[in-house]
């Protein structure tokens, strides 16, 4: 029998998909991610530099990738990594999505052996920064 499908696998496969191509050969450690803006998917992956400091996280690179195809609103997240638990964005990271995202945006954690932890922008950045300060 067929697995059942899950929501976001779609965007699980597209994270994982760019995970695999992920360019992480300082820390090794790599990270793939995928975000949907209405019908289109945009993945991103890990991009480090041998000066460390600027490396890019997976989920910018995806962000980037999206608001370059002119999305400016994002309805779901996934971080695909190796990991148990599975990896949650850092912090720049969650900012950063904060700006194209409200606090019910989806975010899917995919690590090691297909487990899946769902949870939203505004649990992981509860008092996320945003133009209402300004
Ligand atoms: N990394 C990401 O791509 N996303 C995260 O949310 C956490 C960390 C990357 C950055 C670096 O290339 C490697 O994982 C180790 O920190």
């Amino acid at each position: 029998m067929a697995p059942r499908s899950r929501p976001h696998d779609e965007l699980v496969r597209a994270a994982r998909a760019a995970r695999a191509r992920a360019y992480a050969p300082y820390s090794r450690f790599k990270v793939g991610a995928a975000v949907r803006a209405g019908e289109t998917v945009h993945a991103g992956c890990n991009v480090e530099n041998a000066s460390y400091g600027l490396t890019v996280c997976a989920e910018r690179a995806a962000v980037a990738a999206a608001v370059a195809a002119g999305a400016r609103r994002l309805d779901a997240v996934v971080v695909a990594s190796g990991t148990s638990p599975p990896t949650p964005p850092c912090g720049a990271c969650l900012q950063t999505l904060a700006e194209f995202g409200g606090p019910d945006l989806p975010v899917v954690l995919a690590g090691a052996r297909g487990a899946r932890v769902e949870t939203t922008l505004g649990a992981l950045l509860p008092s996320a920064f945003g133009r209402r300060f300004l």
